[in-house]
C-alpha cells in the first residue's frame, strides 16, 4: 500500500521526500449499541483494515488533501486561515474538522500540510470510516508538528470533538476510542461515564467474527441519530425528577421499571429502556467472554439485535432480514445489527466450519429478497492508529 499511495503523493505534489506513513483502523462494535452517549459501557474492537495516509509539512497555511478512494473530488484545497465546513470540500471536512479542533484546544499547528490517503473500509457501512480518518488525522498533526502533549485518548476525544462541532453529528465516543485505542485480538471494554476501560481478549476458539453489509444506508441517518440521542436526553431528565442520576447508565432494570412512569412518553420509555438493558447485556457479555461462555455472549448479542429493531428502532427491513436468516443458520452463535444503524452492517459469531455456508446461504437468499448482493469480511481484531515505517 505505501508504494500505492507514495507515488500518489509524488505525482501531486513534486515528490514524496520527507512524507510520513500512518494508518489507522476501522471498528465494529461487538456489543453495546447506543449506550455510549448513555453513559454506559461498549465493546468495540479495531480491524485489520482502515484507513493509510502519507502527508508532510509545507512552509505555507495552504492544505491540501487527496483520497485515492474518492478521486472525484480532486486534491481539494483549504487554508488555515479560512476553517470553516464547506460543502464543497466533501469527504475532507473530516480531516479539515480535526485541524480546526486542534486550533480550538489550542494545539498550535502553524503551517499547512499535504496529506494523500486510500482506505479499504467500506464508506457508510457503519465501520466507522469517519472516525477512522479523524484520529488519523490526529496522528497526523502530533507527528508533523512535535506535539507530545495529547495521548491516543485525548485524540479520541479530539476526533470526536470534531465530529461533533465542525461536521454536526453529535456521536458518542465509542468510534473514536476504539481506533485510537484498539489493540490485536482484544475488544475494549470502556465505561463511556468515565473513559476507564480494559482490554479482553477475544478468544473464539472454533468460531469467527463475520461482519455482513447490507449495502444500504437510509438516508437521514444523522438526524435520525441525533433525535434518538435527544430522546434518551428527554427521558433522562423526567427520570431525573425522582432519582439522583447523571446517566442513564447508572441505572439497573429493576430501578428502571420501578421509576419509568415519570418518563410519561411510550416512545422515550422503550428508548430509555434499551439503554438501561444494551448497558447491563454489554456487561453481562463481557464477563461471559472472560469465562468462555462464547453461547451465552452470542444470546446476548441476539437480544441486542431484538431491542435495538424494537424498542431503539434503528433497525430496518435488510439488516432484519440479514439477522434473521443469520439466526437459522446451524453454527451462527450469534447475530446483530452493529454500529449507528438504519442500515450498514451486521457482526455475527459464525463457528468456522459454518462460515461457508453462512456466506452462501445468506448470499444467496439476501440477493433474492432485496435484490442485491451483500458483502461478506471475515475480519481480524487489529492495533490502533499510529505512524508506520
Ligand atoms: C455511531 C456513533 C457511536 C455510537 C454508535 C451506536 O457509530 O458514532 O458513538 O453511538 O453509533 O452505538
Amino acid at each position: 500500500m505505501k508504494e500505492k499511495l507514495f507515488a500518489k503523493f509524488a505525482e501531486l505534489f513534486g515528490d514524496a521526500d520527507e512524507a510520513g506513513f500512518y494508518f489507522s483502523p476501522g471498528r465494529v462494535n461487538l456489543i453495546g449499541e447506543h449506550t455510549d452517549y448513555n453513559g454506559g459501557h461498549v465493546f468495540p474492537c479495531a480491524l485489520t483494515i482502515g484507513t493509510y495516509g502519507a502527508a508532510r509539512k509545507r512552509a505555507d497555511r495552504t492544505i491540501r488533501f487527496y483520497s485515492m478512494n474518492l478521486e472525484k473530488f480532486g486534491v481539494v484545497e483549504a487554508s488555515l486561515d479560512c476553517l470553516e465546513n464547506k460543502k464543497e470540500y466533501g469527504w475532507a471536512n473530516y480531516p479539515l474538522g480535526v485541524v480546526w479542533a486542534f486550533a480550538k484546544k489550542n494545539h498550535l499547528i502553524d503551517t499547512g500540510f499535504d496529506m494523500v490517503i486510500w482506505g479499504n473500509i467500506p464508506n457508510g457501512s457503519g465501520l466507522s470510516s469517519s472516525a477512522s480518518l479523524e484520529v488519523l488525522t490526529g496522528v497526523i498533526l502530533t507527528d508533523l508538528y512535535g506535539i507530545t502533549d495529547l495521548s491516543m485518548i485525548d485524540l479520541a476525544l479530539i476526533g470526536q470533538y470534531s465530529e461533533n462541532n465542525f461536521n454536526g453529528c453529535n456521536c458518542g465516543i465509542m468510534d473514536q476510542f476504539a481506533v485510537a485505542m484498539g489493540k490485536k485480538d482484544n475488544a475494549i471494554f470502556l465505561d463511556t461515564s468515565s473513559l476507564s476501560y480494559e482490554y479482553a481478549p477475544v478468544v473464539l476458539k472454533d468460531a469467527k467474527i463475520v461482519i455482513t453489509n447490507s449495502k444500504v444506508k437510509h438516508s437521514l441517518v444523522d438526524s435520525a441519530y441525533n433525535d434518538r440521542r435527544q430522546e434518551c436526553t428527554d427521558a433522562l431528565h423526567a427520570l431525573q425528577s425522582v432519582l439522583d442520576i447523571e446517566s442513564l447508565g447508572e441505572l439497573d432494570m429493576e430501578t428502571f421499571e420501578k421509576n419509568k412512569s415519570v418518563i410519561n412518553d411510550p416512545v422515550r420509555i422503550r428508548r430509555a429502556k434499551h439503554a438501561v438493558a444494551e448497558n447491563q447485556r454489554t456487561i453481562d457479555a463481557v464477563a461471559a467472554l472472560k469465562a468462555s461462555n462464547i453461547t451465552k455472549f452470542g444470546e446476548l448479542m441476539n437480544q441486542s439485535h431484538i431491542s435495538l429493531r424494537d424498542d431503539y428502532e434503528v433497525s430496518c427491513e435488510e439488516i432484519d432480514i440479514l439477522v434473521d436468516l443469520a439466526w437459522k443458520i446451524p453454527g451462527v452463535i450469534g447475530s446483530r445489527i452493529t454500529g449507528g444503524g438504519f442500515g450498514g452492517c451486521t457482526v455475527s459469531i459464525v463457528k468456522n466450519d459454518a462460515v461457508d455456508t453462512f456466506i452462501e446461504t445468506i448470499g444467496k437468499a439476501y440477493k433474492e429478497k432485496v435484490g442485491h448482493e451483500a458483502e461478506f469480511y471475515t475480519v481480524d481484531i487489529g492495533d490502533g492508529a499510529r505512524r508506520m515505517e
